[in-house]
């Protein structure tokens, strides 16, 4: 069969497919050491719960509004005044399937042919391939580790052409941790506001932060910036909700109109339970995610302090979500019993299938000289696993 050429253009997500991999093994009998997975291991909140309980016991199991209930874009609208001081209409809101959905919907209503979206690298693997999938080019703004990774203006705006529609912007960020300092985002919200683009706001991992650090939304930087700027949120990773499939989008009201007529054409609602469960999750959740942040933090010091003890790697402290970064340009050249790792490809490979370790390879994150590791994991399986990449390490030569 003749497919469309868009589908030609993208890969599966590769996070999503090492993932399944590596529960394959597992289910299969294999001591795993698992970090590929992007979600928390917490499980959901118990209110979260008895809120999914009591929409079934209701009957709340039929279609909702397409762009989600009220209860709930109500209880969106009030965390984004609440948090970040920002103010939003019921029509500028949009509850999705998922942040990703959100960010998919938005892709469609915004990008055409010939159109660019810039993307700081290293990115998370979606942006780029809803871009191609979109018809669109994505364009990469090389962001450098020295610098904690943050965005130079005057290197970004020599990227805008007047085909540049958008720019991303992901603070805390998948997959490197870091997080953007407000006089970064006050440089990029200028920018947007004098070369009139849009800004693309993936907050998705805004509570999980540490160190005392806040979260500022680059919106709520000015009217003028909110005007111009989609923020991106969900509840997948802040609640233990990965599987419940709520995000949202809130921002300027023709793009988000456009959006929420392309969700009434394709998906309709989100599934009416987890939009009952999300609202408690956003109205009484922080407690539940300030306790699992704690752990998260105890699990990152130990998970880089290890790393950074291997010969070859070298590991920055990420500042928010759950993930580890390691740069491992140091291994790559050597030989392992099956070969030279060249690649952070090749080392994923050798850790999955000589020591059972499920790693990122930092390919398709734009990095060819990192590999990406959740935290998101038990002590114990940090431990254990960093037990068998010191062992893999030092069979390299
Ligand atoms: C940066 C980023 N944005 C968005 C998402 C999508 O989250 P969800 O679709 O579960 O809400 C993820 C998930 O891994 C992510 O890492």
């Amino acid at each position: 069969m003749k497919l469309a050429a868009r589908v030609g253009r993208i890969t599966p997500s590769p996070t999503l497919a090492l993932a399944a991999t590596a529960k394959a093994m597992a289910a299969r009998g294999i001591d795993m050491a698992d970090f590929s997975s992007g979600e928390p291991d917490f499980d959901t909140p118990e209110p979260v719960k008895a809120a999914a309980e009591a929409a079934i016991r209701a009957g709340f199991t039929k279609y909702t509004p397409s762009s989600g209930i009220d209860e709930l874009r109500q209880a969106i609208i009030d965390k984004l005044h609440a948090e970040q001081g920002l103010r939003y209409e019921k029509s500028q809101v949009l509850v999705s399937c998922g942040a990703k959905h959100s960010l998919y919907n938005l892709a469609e209503a915004l990008l055409e042919a010939g159109d660019e979206l810039i993307i700081p690298v290293p990115y998370w693997v979606s942006y780029a391939d809803q871009t191609l999938l979109n018809d669109a080019t994505p364009v990469f703004l090389q962001t450098r580790e020295e610098d904690g990774y943050a965005i130079d203006a005057q290197e970004l705006e020599r990227l805008v052409t007047p085909r540049t529609k958008a720019i991303i912007v992901n603070s805390p960020c998948n997959p490197t941790g870091a997080t953007y300092h407000r006089a970064t985002l006050e440089r990029l919200a200028e920018l947007a506001v004098r070369r009139d683009l849009l800004l693309i706001s993936d907050e998705i991992y805004e509570k999980v932060l540490y160190d005392g650090a806040t979260h500022t939304s680059i919106a709520a930087l000015g009217p003028e910036v909110a005007a111009r700027t989609v923020v991106i949120n969900g509840v997948s990773k802040a609640y233990a909700m990965t599987g419940w499939r709520i995000g949202y989008a809130a921002g300027p009201k023709d793009l988000l109109n456009a959006m929420a007529n392309i969700q009434s054409q394709s998906t309709s609602n989100p599934c009416s339970i987890s939009q009952k469960a999300a609202v408690v999750a956003l109205r009484d959740g922080d407690a539940f995610t300030k306790k699992m942040v704690t752990e998260f933090d105890r699990r990152r010091r130990v998970i880089v302090e290890r790393l950074n003890a291997m010969p070859g790697v070298r590991c920055s402290m990420p500042s928010g979500a759950f993930y580890a970064f390691p740069n491992v340009s140091g291994l790559l050249g050597k030989r392992s019993p099956s070969g030279v790792l060249s690649t952070p490809t090749d080392l994923a490979n050798y850790l999955l299938h000589e020591f059972k370790v499920a790693v990122v390879p930092g390919e398709p994150f734009g990095s060819n000289q990192h590999i990406r590791l959740s935290y998101a994991t038990s002590m114990e399986t940090i431990l254990k696993g960093m037990d068998r990449l010191d062992a893999a390490f030092k069979q390299l030569t």
